[in-house]
């Protein structure tokens, strides 16, 4: 994995959108896999501000997002798409046949599933999927002890990730408890991970999914096995490191085609 420790949230951002930028003007037609959450918000906005200050042409990109709550279209405030369409699609202007979201209001769910997995791979598959990090260690929905080999799937949230979201309903009871979600197959089979992860809430499973052993029980430990992984934190996520000397001297030393400046 490659571990890029920035001083802030605001410079993590920036540092992700640059790695997005990077990927989309080698591939102006590039596939990407996005990701709702907190995390993602100021990320979108620095996406946004480079397309519109920086002459970084998003349009002709095709998406992809990891997941979506049952029983949420997007016309729900709390859905995903919902908050893809106000911090992304909305904002650039996007054409949205060539967005995607799983659709949680399918009136059957694993057709939904089965058919989102074709739909990525008639897209020729993610070339660069962008991540969040659970408390808990999960990437999309995939909860702990789930499958580290699914592909696209209906699941059950853990109560801990529903008191995690509890703020975009009103509480955790409001939270749905299903949801569909790229599996962690599905998301290994993207040529480049980019995960972001900021906060002391995310000290723990960063250093799990870095550093522990490749276990269902964190989810996100999966993407060690991955050939091409790009984690962005700020210093508070990177606490619990062991080896964040290492990570850090590495990142001194890196050849100048492996910076995203
Ligand atoms: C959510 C999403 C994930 C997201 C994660 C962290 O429930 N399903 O895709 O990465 O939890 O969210 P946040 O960035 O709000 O901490």
């Amino acid at each position: 994995m490659e571990l890029l420790v920035e001083s802030s949230v605001e410079a993590g951002c920036r540092l992700a959108a640059r790695v997005v930028a990077r990927q989309v003007r080698a591939k102006p037609e590039a596939v990407l896999g996005l990701a709702t959450g907190r995390t993602q918000v100021l990320f979108y906005r620095e996406l946004v501000r480079m397309a519109r200050e920086e002459e970084l042409d998003l349009r002709r990109v095709t998406s992809f997002n990891l997941d979506e709550y049952v029983g949420l279209g997007p016309e729900d405030e709390g859905s995903f798409h919902a908050f893809m369409e106000e911090h992304f699609f909305g904002p650039l202007g996007l054409d949205r046949s060539r967005v995607h979201l799983p659709d949680g209001c399918a009136p059957d769910l694993q057709a939904e599933c089965l058919a989102y997995e074709r739909r990525i791979a008639a897209a020729g598959g993610i070339d660069l999927q962008v991540l969040g990090l659970g408390r808990n260690g999960h990437i999309g929905f995939n909860e702990p002890t789930g499958s580290l080999g699914s592909r696209t799937w209906v699941k059950v949230l853990s109560e801990e990730t529903l008191h995690a979201n509890a703020a975009d309903f009103g509480g955790a009871a409001h939270v749905p408890r299903h949801a569909l979600s790229m599996g962690v197959g599905t998301i290994l089979e993207a040529r480049h991970v980019l995960l972001l992860a900021f906060g002391a809430e995310k000290a723990h499973a960063v250093a799990a999914m870095v550093e522990g052993p490749v276990t269902s029980l964190c989810p996100a430990s999966a993407l060690q096995l991955h050939p091409r992984v790009t984690v962005v934190l700020d210093e508070v996520a990177a606490a619990e490191l062991q080896q964040l000397g290492h990570y850090r001297w590495v990142e001194a030393n890196r050849l100048p085609w492996q910076r995203y400046e």
